[in-house]
């Protein structure tokens, strides 16, 4: 039997938030031309909706990252499974992320980010897991803090399913 995810953060909670993150973005960013760096998989989602509540001229370009662990956990052992398609040399740099648990992964992306010379970096994750933390990572545009549980949904997988989902739930038994 699978019974479905329970809902955390349901559709219109969701939408709400990203809109008032867009609007800070849209504030922030007046004037200059954003590229938009979408880490994939899990922020694909949260990415197609943040930018269309962001008011700019932008660029929007990919980093795939395997992040290697257990099926729940991260080790901070990152490999970069495909690269930007343009260098972000002196560009104002937006890195948008589903969800900042131990911290490993977006650390050694940001350090990585930082020696390709961006004019600025600053980061917009969906979900942040404070009990969680390993290595504290800024985040600028945070949308929301969440109890250490592992969730799915609106993008974010557990084995590659539940993405699909357009809610943020919890898988029954919690895993994390
Ligand atoms: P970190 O390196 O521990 O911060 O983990 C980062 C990555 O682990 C995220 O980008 C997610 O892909 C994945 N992750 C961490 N927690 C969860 C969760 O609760 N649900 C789904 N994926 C998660
Ligand atoms: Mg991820």
């Amino acid at each position: 039997m699978t019974a479905l995810p329970q809902v955390l953060l349901d559709e219109a909670t969701l939408a709400a938030r990203v809109r008032e993150l867009g609007a800070a973005i849209t504030r922030d960013y007046r004037e200059r031309e954003l590229v938009v760096v979408v880490v994939l998989k899990g922020s694909f989602m949260f990415a197609a909706d943040l930018i269309r509540a962001i008011d700019l001229p932008l660029q929007v370009d990919f980093l795939g990252v395997r992040s290697y662990g257990d099926s729940t956990t991260s080790s901070g052992v990152v490999q970069i499974t495909s690269d930007l398609s343009s260098p972000v040399e002196d560009k104002d740099v937006l890195v948008v992320e589903d969800i900042v648990d131990t911290g490993l992964t977006l650390r050694f992306l940001l350090e990585n980010l930082e020696t390709r010379g961006p004019c600025s970096i600053k980061l917009a994750a969906l979900l942040h897991k404070p009990a969680r933390t390993v290595v504290p990572v800024q985040i600028d545009y945070r949308g929301f803090e969440i109890e250490d549980v592992f969730v799915v949904g609106y993008g974010l997988d557990h084995a590659q399913r539940h993405r699909n989902l357009p809610y943020v739930g919890m898988l029954p038994g919690n895993e994390s």
